[in-house]
């Protein structure tokens, strides 16, 4: 059966970046510094030594780049705010350069019709609230709540859609328990604390919103659809634990009040119960849910694999991004399947999908043809109006990304833009793959129906 991708005419589309990833000049006009900052200057952390001190000068260069998403059509913007340029010291005295200076992105973004959606925490928590205990101290969501209030009480009446968190499973697995991204530690008993204390700050930011915000807020998650490798009962335990470890873990709480049972018997002696006050702080009425999708994870037991016994199986058969992520687009419709069959019928965006391939060099070509990130984008707008078509309600798409940026601690290695930055010139080149995107926004998702690449059945992600 063919099928004419056509979008609703409301559908927003977008790119997303972060803040330490894409703007440089991290300690400018007054910022603090984060633990991103203390991360890429302590040496053996970081692929080649890279740092974010210059990355894709966004910092200075917004302008030109808020011109060059008009020019590519894109509809909205994701973007994050650094804590550390509003409040330096995390809390208490508030840097108006700092603000003024996402005040500045707002007001070019709008001018060129392009609507923001600014994420208030993109993993660069300020390095003075790491010094009194960071994510594994309490009072970091009234520490959060407060900045939180003052980018709301500054910019609510220019940014209709707000993230509190970006991916706490990623700031709390990599942070926390295997330490290959900032603050770098190895503790699952910290782990625990710190993923609690991140969902508290979540609840806390809304509440803080509610009492003065005028628009949306909602919370992003990375979600990965995990699939049993075969039938057998170990492979299919071990497939819910790994579901309830990176995907429950936080929408659960957000959106049910309480943790998934399998917690426990993943973290041992380290899990904590947690008081219902704190449950009932975390689980606040939420205007929208941002999902992450890069990719599934076809799960088998791993008795070597602490603390979830669990990993993830290579398909001789299929593609590989340079990251080693399975390109799987089935995983996206049969994930926003999921989240609306457990969580019920919230509005959802797609906050971040895309990938880091091998891009061939522009010299000579005066271009950069990129089919595979191309061939991976045609797959999974059609996976994501697929979902529509099954009656999830979808309102927008954010590519990862739109520069090539630091991929944190593989530093410039990686590539995931629609438009090529060469390091040494900060010259911007789009790829093949931002025209066509640009296309697929200019005929509302039409361009889509010539493409190649299959069209995904939703099938249901296994076994929750
Ligand atoms: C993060 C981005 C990151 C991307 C690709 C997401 O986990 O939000 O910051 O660059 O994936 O790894």
């Amino acid at each position: 059966m063919s099928e004419t991708y056509r979008f609703p005419d409301a559908f927003r589309w977008g790119c997303a970046t972060s803040a330490y990833q894409i703007e440089g000049s991290p300690l400018a006009d007054g910022a603090g510094p984060s633990i991103w900052e203390r991360f890429v200057h302590t040496p053996g952390m970081m692929h080649n030594g890279d740092t974010g001190d210059v990355a894709c000068d966004h910092y200075r260069r917004f302008r030109d780049d808020v011109r060059l998403m008009r020019e590519l059509g894109l509809t909205s913007y994701r973007f994050s705010i650094a804590w550390g340029r509003i409040l330096p010291q995390g809390t208490g005295r508030i840097n108006q350069q700092g603000l003024d200076f996402y005040r500045s992105l707002i007001d070019a973004l709008l001018e060129h019709g392009i609507v923001p959606m600014a994420t208030l925490f993109h993993w660069d928590l300020p390095e003075a609230l790491d010094d009194r205990g960071g994510w594994l101290n309490r009072d970091v969501a009234d520490w959060f709540a407060e900045y939180a209030g003052v980018c709301f009480d500054a910019l609510d009446d220019r940014v209709p859609l707000w993230v509190t968190l970006n991916e706490p499973w990623v700031v709390t697995d990599g942070g926390y328990l295997h330490g290959a991204v900032a603050p770098g530690h190895r503790s699952p008993y910290e782990t625990v604390i710190a993923s609690h204390n991140l969902m508290r700050a979540h609840g806390a930011a809304v509440q803080a919103y509610r009492a003065r915000g005028q628009h949306e807020i909602g919370l992003v998650v990375n979600l990965e659809p995990k699939y049993a490798a075969s039938d057998s009962a170990a492979d299919r335990e071990a497939t819910r634990r790994a579901d309830a470890y990176m995907n429950r873990q936080y929408l659960d709480p957000a959106m049910k009040g309480h943790y998934p049972e399998e917690m426990p018997r993943i973290f041992g002696d380290a899990w904590r119960e947690w008081p219902a006050t704190d449950l009932e702080q975390i689980c606040q009425p939420l205007d929208f849910l941002g999902i992450n999708y890069y990719t599934r994870g076809l799960t088998r037991q791993d008795p070597d694999a602490w603390p979830l016994y669990a990993s993830t199986v290579r398909q001789s058969q299929s593609t590989y991004t340079e990251t080693g992520w399975e390109v799987f687009e089935q995983g996206l419709t049969d994930i926003l399947v999921w989240v609306r069959e457990r969580y019920g019928d919230i509005p959802l965006y797609v906050t971040e999908n895309g990938a880091a391939f091998y891009d061939p060099p522009t010299v000579n070509t005066g271009g950069v043809q990129d089919p595979l990130r191309i061939d991976y984008l045609g797959r999974h707008l059609r996976a994501i109006h697929h979902a529509i078509s099954s009656g999830v309600d979808v309102r927008g798409y954010y590519l990862w990304s739109l520069l090539d940026n630091l991929e944190w601690s593989l530093g410039f290695s990686k590539r995931f833009g629609i438009v090529h930055v060469d390091y040494a010139t900060q010259e911007r080149t789009p790829k093949d793959s931002a025209r066509f995107y640009s296309n697929v926004i200019a005929s509302h998702g039409e361009a889509l129906t010539a493409g190649a690449g299959k069209t995904p059945e939703p099938q249901r992600a296994d076994p929750s």
